[in-house]
């Protein structure tokens, strides 16, 4: 898979891009994740990507010609799947959304930035947006690099052990159950006991159980979907 994200502030992204699994499926091969300065595909002498808004409101807001050229500069090397927005008025990204994205060959998400983009990129050069919750964030960079770690992080491959990512909590509308490690007692607080049995049946049910409890008091609108 390859994702290509457009954006003002490039150095935003190389640190979350650069680390962790991200950075194991891009050493592997799994993926491909290109950052591209917007200023790249100015055509002024000053590389400015932003103009004040007609009708005269507050902030300045990218403009259509570099993202254009920026996208159709991609496009002369591959087709893309999807041309993404990262926008707090996007369709809200889950678990399944990102399960989808992990499908496709090639995106580009483009970073939203400043007061707004000039409404025309989004529509027409805009295949999707996306919001990664409900809170204003100063740019789409975070949000490009959370949808990125969700979404690759589920190619095959990409996680050592091919079942976490499908035990993750979500892939079932359910909360992951407590994990624990050693040493078994810790200043008096203790591992449960049913996960030092060795009966494995056992040790299944009661992470189903803990796992349902969970999300029933934490989560109860997960249980109430579909
Ligand atoms: N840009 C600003 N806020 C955002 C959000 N909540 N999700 C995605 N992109 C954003």
């Amino acid at each position: 898979m390859r994702i290509d994200i457009i954006t003002v502030l490039p150095q935003m992204l190389t640190g979350p891009l650069d680390c962790s699994i991200l950075k194991r499926a891009q050493d592997k091969g799994l993926a491909e994740i290109v950052v591209h300065n917007l200023r790249d595909y100015t055509t002024n002498k000053h590389k400015r990507v932003d103009d004040y808004p007609f009708g005269g409101e507050a902030g300045m807001v990218i403009q259509i010609e570099p993202v254009d050229n920026a996208i159709a500069a991609l496009k002369q090397q591959r087709e893309y799947d999807e041309v993404i927005f990262t926008s707090p008025d996007g369709e809200l990204f889950d678990q399944p959304m990102a399960n989808q994205m992990s499908t496709l060959q090639n995106i580009i998400i483009l970073c939203g930035h400043y007061k707004g983009i000039d409404y025309r990129i989004r529509e027409h050069l805009i295949t999707k947006e996306i919001s990664i919750g409900d809170y204003v964030l100063t740019g789409g960079e975070m949000a490009a690099a959370i949808i990125a770690d969700a979404v690759v992080r589920l190619i095959p491959g990409a996680i050592g052990d091919e079942q976490s990512a499908l035990s993750d909590s979500f892939q079932d509308n359910l909360l992951a159950p407590p994990v624990y490690t050693r040493p078994a007692e810790y200043k008096g607080w203790k591992v449960p006991d049913i996960l030092l049995s060795g009966h494995q049946a056992k040790i299944d049910e009661w992470k189903l159980q803990q796992a349902m409890e969970r999300t029933k008091a934490l989560r109860p609108d997960l249980l109430k979907e579909d």
